[in-house]
């Protein structure tokens, strides 16, 4: 038997599945730049079908997403942006819509559940009296499922709410929707309904839904039409492209029918961790496929315990200096969680005793097809 790794660092760590490799070995390509590619042609109407919107356009990363839907709308010298000071454009996306958009960025507190005030928004949209002095702004950014409030999902509703605001003062909403199908399932709403009052929504492909690569804007044809030149200027023109939209595909039309799965092995996760003394989470906030929890004995840390289980084959990442963030994806078994909770268990008891904990476990688990 050989003893599967546990990868919970990310969904963006999992492996193409063999319907992924299948399709991208027969997928018929042509140049893309040219427009001429069919399977990335399918690909974007069939997104711009499921998101509700009239095109689509894919893109190598979320990041790049983000970017250039954030400088399409932003598309003066001047704007400025209303985002959640715990989003992932505003901290993980290198400053990129400053440094290479010139878009000032004005940040409105994150609440725990990822939302921001709605009084705090309209509080930070720019007054035309002062155009002298302040940027214009411009658009309202948001997060569905927001990773770093541990994936939690914004309801139609209050994207409705934010839709209007950013309508009745001229302003575009924009969703960072890299987890958008977790938020759907988790919801039970359908996805073109979450993100109806959107502008412009960037789709990850490659986190929980488990392509290799890519993530896929959508919004209005005109909006993909400067969208398409943005990516060309950014580098993001991509030839026989189709190799890729082939398993993202696939990705689409097999995986999100799984994610109901992740959430509840998300749900098994962190009630397991619940019961380990040296751990605090309140499994209550884990609504998709995220566990952030808590370390309560300063003597463990969050790196060393993570170096700790990589020796047990078990993948994990530190939130802070006191806590740890867990991702479930469709690799992840239910065995795997069961694994993955004795040993942190008795890592965080290796750490605090000094004796070895791990004598008689393994992971029940064999390779999977994915080559894990
Ligand atoms: C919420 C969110 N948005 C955007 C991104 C960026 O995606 P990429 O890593 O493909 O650039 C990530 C990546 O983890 C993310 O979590």
């Amino acid at each position: 038997m050989v003893t599967k790794l546990v990868d919970l660092r990310s969904d963006t760590v999992t492996k193409p599945s063999e319907a992924m490799r299948a399709a991208m070995a027969a997928a018929d390509v042509d140049d893309d730049v040219l427009g001429a590619d069919p399977t990335a042609h399918r690909f974007e109407t069939e997104m711009a079908r499921i998101m509700g919107k009239e095109a689509a356009l894919f893109v190598p990363s979320g990041t790049m997403a983000n970017l250039i839907s954030v400088l399409v709308h932003c598309d003066t010298r001047g704007s400025e942006v209303i985002l959640g000071d715990n989003s992932h454009i505003h901290i993980y996306e290198n400053g990129g819509i400053s440094t290479i958009g010139g878009v000032h960025p004005k940040t409105v507190r994150n609440n725990p559940d990822g939302t921001m005030d709605i009084d705090k928004i309209v509080a930070a949209i720019r007054h035309p009296d002062g155009a002298l002095y302040y940027p214009t702004t411009r658009l309202i950014c948001l997060e569905n499922t927001h990773a770093n409030c541990g994936g939690k999902c914004l309801s139609a509703e209050y994207t409705d709410e934010v839709g209007e605001v950013a309508k009745s003062h001229g302003l575009k909403l924009h969703i960072d929707g890299a987890r958008i199908f977790n938020a759907s399932v988790a919801l039970g709403v359908p996805v073109h309904r979450l993100v109806q009052a959107a502008d412009s929504v960037s789709v990850c492909i490659s986190k929980g839904l488990g392509a290799p690569v890519g993530s896929v804007i959508v919004g209005s044809t005109a909006f993909i039409d400067k969208a398409k030149i943005l990516r060309k200027t950014l580098g993001g023109g991509m030839r026989q492209v189709g190799i890729l939209c082939a398993a993202a595909y696939v990705a689409v039309r097999d995986t999100v029918g799984k994610l109901a799965d992740d959430h509840r092995r998300a749900k098994v996760l962190a009630d397991g961790l619940k019961k380990i003394k040296h751990f605090r989470v309140d499994s209550t906030s884990v609504e998709t496929n995220m566990v952030f929890f808590d370390i309560v004995d300063s003597r463990i840390s969050p790196n060393k315990l993570c170096q700790i289980l990589e020796h047990r084959n078990v993948l994990a990442m530190p939130a802070s200096s006191k806590s740890m963030r867990l991702v479930v994806h469709y690799q992840i078994s239910d065995s795997d969680v069961q694994y993955a909770l004795a040993c942190l268990e008795k890592a965080a008891e290796e750490i605090l005793t000094g004796s070895k904990k791990f004598e008689h476990l393994t992971n029940g688990s064999t390779r999977n097809s994915y080559g894990h």
